[in-house]
C-alpha cells in the first residue's frame, strides 16, 4: 500500500455498512422489537383504543422522527459511538455518551434473559411443553421464581444454558466486521420475522372472535385524549420502540458512508417500525378475541402485556387452538427473531464505545466486554430472583435512564454548545428533504419539555410509591443503585485518554470543532466528507 493509499483510507479506519439496505435492516431490526409485539397492542388498548392513535401519531412526527434524525445525525456527522462522538462535539459532552452506554449495559444484560426464555419457549411449543396451566408452569416450574429474595443464587438450568448460548451467539455476531456480522444477521433475520409474523397474524384473523378482539382493541375512547397520561404514554412507547436516546442509533449511523440520505432512511424506519407495531396489535387483540370468546368472558378480562401476554396468554390459547403447536412456534419464533436483532444493537452501543476508547478493534472487545456482561447477565438472571430484578432493573433503566440521556442530550447540543443549526444543517446537507425551524422546535424545544415532565413525574412516583409490591433492599440494588452506578461509571470513563482517536473539539463550524489548518494531517475531515458531492466516488455514495 502506498503512503497516498494509506492516507486515503486512514478516514475509513471506521467499518462502514456496504449498503443503504444493510443500515436500514439493522436499524428496522433495533427498533421491532419486544416493545413492538408485547408492549405496544397493550398501552394502545388501555389508552384509548383506536383514539391512541392520535397521540401516538402526533408523539412518532413531533418526538420519534425528529429525534431518530438527530441521533442519526450525531452519529453520521461525529463518525463515532456516543462517547466519542459528544467528545467531539462538546469537551464535557461525552459524560453524556456514557450515560447511555451504561444504560444499554444493564438493558442488554437483562435483555437477553428474555430473549433466551423465548428460545426455550420456541422448543416448548413444538409439544405444548408448558401443559395445562401455563400460568402455574411459567412461574413455579420453568422460573422458579423467588420473590422474596433480593439475590437467591439458585440457578435454574434451562435458563443458566440458554442464556450462555444467547451470549455466545451475539459475541460472535459482534466480534465480526459489520457487514459481516451485523448486516449479514440482519439481513436474514429480519425479512424472516416480518414474513412469519405476517403469517402469525393473517392466522389469527381466521380464529373465532377476532372480531370481537379488534372491535375492542380499535374502538376509540375520544375522552381519553384528554387525559395527559394518556400522551405521556404515547411518547413512552414511541421513545421506547424506535430505539431512540439509547445510543443505538447514534452507534449504527456512525457506520453509514458520509453521502447517505439520512432523513429517508429515518423515515423508512419510522414507519416501518410502526407499521409493525400497528400488525402486532391486530395479530394481539385478534388471538386475544379468540381467547375471550372460547372463555365466555370479555376481552378486557384477557387483555395483558409483556411476560403475562407472551408466556401464559398465549400458550392457554396454543393449548385450545387447532394446530396450535404451529402458531406457537411461529409465535416464539418471531419473539426470539425480534428480540436478538435489538439486543446486539444494544450491546454493540457499549462495544464500540469502548473499542473507540481503549482501541481494542471489534474482536478483542466483544469477547473481553461480551463476557463480563454474559457473565453477569446469568449470574443475575439465570438465578430464581432473576424475574423481580428484571422487572425492577427495566423500570429504571427505560423510564428513568433513556428518558434523562435523552434530554440531556438535546439539552446539550441544542442550548449549552447550541449547535443545532450544525445538526440541521448537516441532516440537510445530506438528505433530500429540507428541514428547519419547525424541526428545530420539535427536537430542541417541544420534546426535551415533555420529556422533563415525564422525568419528573416518574422519579416522583418512584421516590413516594416505590414499585410493585417489592421490599426497598430489592428497589435499592435494582433500581437506584443501578442509577448511581451509571453515574458514577459514566464520569470514571472520561478520564480515560481515547486512543487512536481525534477528539478535538471547540469552535463550532470547523471540523470537530478545529480550524481546518489546525487538523492534523490526515486526519478525516467529516462535513467535507458529508458535502462532497462531485469529488464522492459513486462506490461511496448509498
Ligand atoms: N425498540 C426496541 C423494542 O421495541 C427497544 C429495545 C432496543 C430494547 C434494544 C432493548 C434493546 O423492543
Amino acid at each position: 500500500m502506498s503512503m497516498a493509499e494509506a492516507t486515503a483510507k486512514s478516514p475509513a479506519k471506521r467499518d462502514t455498512f456496504d449498503s443503504r439496505l444493510v443500515f436500514l435492516m439493522a436499524a428496522i431490526g433495533s427498533a421491532v422489537g419486544l416493545g413492538n409485539i408485547w408492549r405496544f397492542p397493550y398501552v394502545a388498548y388501555e389508552n384509548g383504543g383506536g383514539a391512541f392513535l392520535i397521540p401516538y401519531l402526533v408523539a412518532l412526527l413531533t418526538a420519534g422522527i425528529p429525534i431518530l434524525w438527530f441521533d442519526f445525525t450525531i452519529g453520521h456527522r461525529w463518525r463515532a459511538s456516543a462517547p466519542l462522538a459528544f467528545r467531539r462535539l462538546s469537551g464535557n459532552g461525552e459524560v453524556i455518551g456514557w450515560f447511555k452506554v451504561g444504560v444499554s449495559f444493564f438493558i442488554a444484560v437483562y435483555y437477553a434473559a428474555i430473549v433466551a426464555w423465548a428460545a426455550i419457549y420456541t422448543v416448548k411449543a413444538f409439544t405444548k411443553a408448558w401443559g395445562d396451566d401455563p400460568e402455574t408452569h411459567l412461574f413455579n416450574d420453568f422460573l422458579q421464581m423467588d420473590g422474596t429474595s433480593t439475590f437467591s443464587g439458585n440457578y435454574v438450568l434451562p435458563i443458566l444454558f440458554m442464556m450462555i448460548g444467547v451470549w455466545l451467539f451475539s459475541i460472535v455476531v459482534l466480534a465480526l466486521d459489520v457487514n459481516s456480522g451485523i448486516g449479514k444477521l440482519t439481513v436474514v433475520f429480519v425479512p424472516v420475522l416480518v414474513v412469519l409474523f405476517t403469517v402469525l397474524v393473517v392466522r389469527s384473523l381466521f380464529l373465532e372472535g377476532s372480531t370481537e378482539g379488534l372491535n375492542a382493541f380499535f374502538t376509540p375512547n375520544w375522552e381519553a385524549l384528554k387525559d395527559s397520561s394518556v400522551w405521556i404514554a404515547a411518547y413512552g412507547q414511541i421513545f421506547f420502540s424506535l430505539s431512540v436516546g439509547f445510543g443505538i442509533m447514534i452507534t449504527y449511523a456512525s457506520y453509514l458512508k458520509p453521502r447517505t440520505n439520512l432523513a429517508n432512511t429515518g423515515l423508512v424506519t419510522a414507519f416501518a417500525n410502526s407499521s409493525f407495531e400497528v400488525l402486532a396489535g391486530i395479530g394481539v387483540f385478534a388471538t386475544l378475541g379468540y381467547m375471550a370468546h372460547a372463555a365466555g368472558v370479555g376481552v378486557d378480562e384477557v387483555a395483558t402485556s409483556g411476560i403475562g401476554l407472551a408466556f401464559v396468554a398465549f400458550p392457554t390459547i396454543i393449548n385450545n387452538m387447532p394446530f396450535g403447536e404451529v402458531f406457537g412456534v411461529l409465535f416464539f419464533l418471531t419473539l426470539f427473531l425480534a428480540g436478538v436483532t435489538s439486543l446486539i444493537s444494544i450491546m454493540e452501543v457499549v462495544f464500540s464505545a469502548i473499542n473507540d476508547k481503549l482501541g481494542w478493534g471489534r474482536a478483542k472487545t466483544a469477547i473481553i466486554i461480551g463476557s463480563i456482561m454474559g457473565i453477569l447477565s446469568t449470574v443475575l438472571f439465570a438465578s430464581t430472583s432473576g424475574l423481580v430484578a428484571l422487572d425492577i432493573m427495566d423500570k429504571w433503566t427505560n423510564n428513568l435512564g433513556i428518558v434523562f440521556c435523552a434530554v440531556v442530550a438535546l439539552v446539550t447540543v441544542g442550548w449549552i454548545t447550541g449547535r443545532r443549526n450544525e445538526v440541521t444543517q448537516h441532516l440537510n446537507a445530506v438528505s433530500s428533504v429540507r428541514v428547519g425551524g419547525l424541526y428545530q422546535l420539535c427536537a430542541f424545544i417541544a420534546t426535551p419539555l415533555i420529556l422533563i415532565y415525564f422525568l419528573y413525574e416518574e422519579v416522583s412516583t418512584l421516590l413516594t410509591e416505590g414499585y410493585g409490591d417489592y421490599a426497598t433492599s430489592q428497589l435499592g440494588i435494582y433500581g437506584w443503585a443501578v442509577v448511581a452506578f451509571i453515574i458514577v461509571n459514566a464520569v470514571v470513563w472520561t478520564f480515560i485518554p481515547f486512543k487512536n482517536q481525534t477528539v478535538l473539539t471547540g469552535v463550532p463550524g470547523s471540523d470537530y470543532g478545529v480550524p481546518s489548518k489546525g487538523r492534523p494531517k490526515g486526519e478525516p475531515n467529516p462535513l467535507a466528507q458529508a458535502t462532497a458531492t462531485e469529488s464522492t466516488p459513486a462506490s461511496e455514495r448509498i
